[in-house]
Formats: C-alpha cells, structure tokens, sequence
C-alpha cells in the first residue's frame, strides 16, 4: 500500500474554480465596463435632447403655430449640441409636418436618446439625440483585452501555483513513505532475528529441561535400585542373623523379646524401603502395565488419605515412556487431593483417546483457590506439565463440574 497522490483530486477541484475565477476577471468585468460607457453615453444624449427640447418649447411658446417651420430659432436650440465635441446628430420632429435634423450623420457604434416638446401641456414633437461612440468603444475593446488576457493568467495562476504546491507535497509524503518502508523493512528484520534467536533459546531449554528430567528420572531408578538391592539386603541379611541368634537363645532368655521388637523394627525398615524404592520407580509399571500400577498407586494413596477411588481404567498399555508420564502426573495429582482438595471421592481414567493417551483425575474438594500473586508458587504441576509438553502433549487443570478440580493430561502415542 503505498499513500494515495492528493494532487490528481486537487487539480480536479481547483480547475472549474480557476476557470470561473477567469471568467469573471476577462469576461464579466469587461462587459459591466461596456455596459457603463453606454449607459453614460445614453444618460448624456438624454441630457442633451431634454436641453433641446427645452430651447424649441421656448420658441413654440412664442410662436405655436409656427414653430416648426422657423428654422433660424431651431437652428440656434441645437446649436449647442453640434458645436459640441459629442458628434451628435440631431433630429426634431413635429407632428404635423416639420422636420429639422442637424449635426453629422450617425455612425453604425451609437446610442440614441429622446425628450419629447410639450406645450401647455401636450405634446406638439419631440428631440431625438444620437451620439457616436466609436471612440468610447476604443477604451472598452482595449480594456476588453486587457481583461480577458489578466483573466487567462489569473486562472492559470489559480491552478498551476497550488496543484504545483499539491504535488511537492505529494513527492515529499512519497518520500517519506519510501523511507518509512525501509525503516519498518529494517525492523522487521531485526524482530525475525530476535525471534529466530527467542526460539533458539527455547529450543535449548525445553531440551535441558527434558535431559533434567531424563536424568532426575534416571537418578531415581538408581536410588530406588539402590534402596531396594543394597538397603533391603542389608536389612534382609540383618533380620536373618536376628531370627538365627532368636532360634539359638534359650526361648525364655530375657534377650527374646528385645530381639523380637528388633525384628519387628527390622520388618518395618523393609517395609518402608520398598515403599520408598516404589515410590521412586514404581515396579509395578515395569511389571504390570500402567493400568495396574495405577489402580495399585491410587488405592494405597485411598488407604493412607481416607478417600474414596473410582477408576475407569483401559487395560490398553501405552508405549513406556507415555506410560511413565502418565504416571507421574498421576502422582501429582493425587499428591495434590491430599494436600489441597479437602475431597470425599477422586475419578481416576485413563486410556486411549484422540489418536493418544489421556488421563483424567477428579475431584469433588473446595476447588481451585482464586489467583493470588502473593501465594508461593508451587512446582508439582509446572514439572507435571513440562513433562507432558516435552512429551508433546498438554496438560490442563480446570474448575470440575458441579465442584472440585479435574485435571486432564493428553499424550501422544510416542
Ligand atoms: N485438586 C486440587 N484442589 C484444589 N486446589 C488444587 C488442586 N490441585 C492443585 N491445586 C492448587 O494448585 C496449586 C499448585 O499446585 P502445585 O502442585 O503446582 O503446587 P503445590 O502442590 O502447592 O506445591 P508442590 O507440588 O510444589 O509441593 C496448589 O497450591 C493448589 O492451590
Ligand atoms: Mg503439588
């Protein structure tokens, strides 16, 4: 998109002004200036037939009858009119019969004027003027062209001064614009760059975080091995000699019962190791499936928490590293009813579900708390969800209906 040139529309515009602005320049002032010399021309015949007329009345007056016919008295009424430098011509008619013209002959540019001759009232003829006025229409044609010459520069002034100005202004807006494009060229560069860079780095750090839990994952199983091989033998070894050292004392040595609370506490130890080494790296997953290991997980989880476990579980196993997933954020989870939740009763389901593996945890507690910045934030879910996301998948934690959280975790078959 480039910014559209004002000077095309401006020029529009301005030409029907520019035209008018010349008409009434070269055109209409001319013409009022014509009509003016007439009309003063004609006022001035006017005038001079009503002087006439005057003087002829005089002499009809003295002699009405004959009035017409005495040319020296008619001579001498008009005189003034053809001595004076007007080239009037004058003519007077009675009614009756006289006629008595005087003065050059009109020419073809004149104007004419009438005053009539009363007598006592009434009519008896009348004066008519005419005046030549050639050389008034010399003025009016020179100024004619004067005008109508001021009029065609004042309206090429009027368009071509502003429109010139339009389309400087129109060259600079192009230029700037011009300049503006590179600047944002320039910048948008820049952000792909920082963007190609944001990626990069975010790249390298969803891969640290997957090699964190690769390796928090492995660190596990060692510990759990560990717990399990080294722990549990020792203990195992342990409770051996006691039950030995129990079957070659005297049953009724004061030693048996000490011994039998240290086997008791021995069997105890063993317990809580292989919960631990469980709780590290659930055999049961390797063993049994995920289904299992779940059902196994989530009723022992009941027991301890005093909750009430329904499961909707498909005996479909996913693939190892979907199955692992699935049950830490389980883990999670249930982790979190415990602590959080206040529930009576927890659905655990999961199975095969949109070309993947879901699982769903809810719960019927308080819900939710409202967001508060000010409340530590914790880590399970924000580990549960970087283990989902770096698995491809997504994890979501909403209000369940009518009460409770349900959390949903989506996989994809590998
Ligand atoms: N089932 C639930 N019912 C009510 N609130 C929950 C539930 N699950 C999670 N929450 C809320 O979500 C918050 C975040 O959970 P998260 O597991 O990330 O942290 P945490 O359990 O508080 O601490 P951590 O898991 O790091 O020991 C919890 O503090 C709790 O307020
Ligand atoms: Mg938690």
């Amino acid at each position: 998109m480039t910014p559209t040139p004002l000077a095309p529309a401006f020029a529009r515009r301005m030409a029907p002004l520019a035209l008018l602005a010349g008409l009434v320049f070269g055109v209409i002032l001319p013409a009022v200036h014509h009509t003016a010399i007439l009309r003063a021309r004609t006022t001035e015949a006017r005038l001079w037939a009503q002087d006439v007329a005057a003087a002829v009345e005089r002499s009809a007056r003295l002699r009405p009858v004959l009035w017409a016919y005495d040319v020296p008295a008619l001579s001498h009424a008009v005189d003034a009119v053809v001595r004076a430098p007007v080239h009037g011509h004058v003519r007077i008619d009675a009614r009756r019969d006289g006629v008595f013209e005087a003065g050059p002959l009109a020419r073809p540019d004149e104007v004419v004027a009438f005053a009539p001759i009363l007598v006592e009232g009434r009519t008896v003829g009348r004066v008519q003027i005419r005046l030549d006025v050639a050389f008034a229409l010399g003025t009016v044609r020179a100024f004619w062209i004067a005008a109508l010459l001021g009029g065609a520069a004042l309206a090429a002034a009027l368009y071509f001064l502003p429109v010139a100005t339009v389309r400087r202004g129109d060259a600079r807006d192009a230029e700037l614009w011009r300049a503006l494009q590179a600047a944002n060229a320039t910048l948008e560069a820049r952000v792909a760059d920082r963007t190609r860079a944001l990626r990069e780095r975010e790249a390298e750090l969803s891969a640290l975080g997957a090699r964190l839990l690769e390796v928090q994952e492995a660190e596990r199983a060692r510990i759990s091995r560990d717990l399990h091989d080294e722990l549990g033998q020792t203990l195992t070894g342990l409770r051996l000699r006691l039950t030995t050292l129990a079957s070659v004392l005297d049953p009724a040595h004061r030693g048996q019962e000490h011994l039998g609370a240290a086997l008791s506490a021995v069997d105890a130890g063993v317990e809580q190791v292989r919960h631990l080494a469980h709780r590290m790296r659930p055999a049961a997953l390797d063993g049994l499936g995920l289904a299992a290991a779940l059902r196994a997980h989530a009723e022992q989880w009941a027991a301890d928490a005093g909750l009430e476990v329904h499961f909707e579980l498909d005996p479909a196993e996913p693939p190892p590293a979907v199955a692992e997933v699935l049950f830490r954020v389980a883990q999670e989870a249930l982790t979190n009813v415990a602590r959080h939740a206040d529930a009576r009763v927890v659905t655990l389901a999961c199975g095969p579900f949109d070309d993947g593996w879901r699982l769903v945890i809810g719960d019927d507690g308080r819900g939710l708390p409202p967001p508060d910045p000010a409340r530590r934030r914790g880590l399970g879910l924000v580990g549960a969800r970087e283990r989902v996301e770096a698995a491809g998948g997504y994890l979501d934690l909403e209000s369940g209906s009518p009460r409770g959280v349900r959390l949903v975790a989506w996989l994809p078959p590998s």
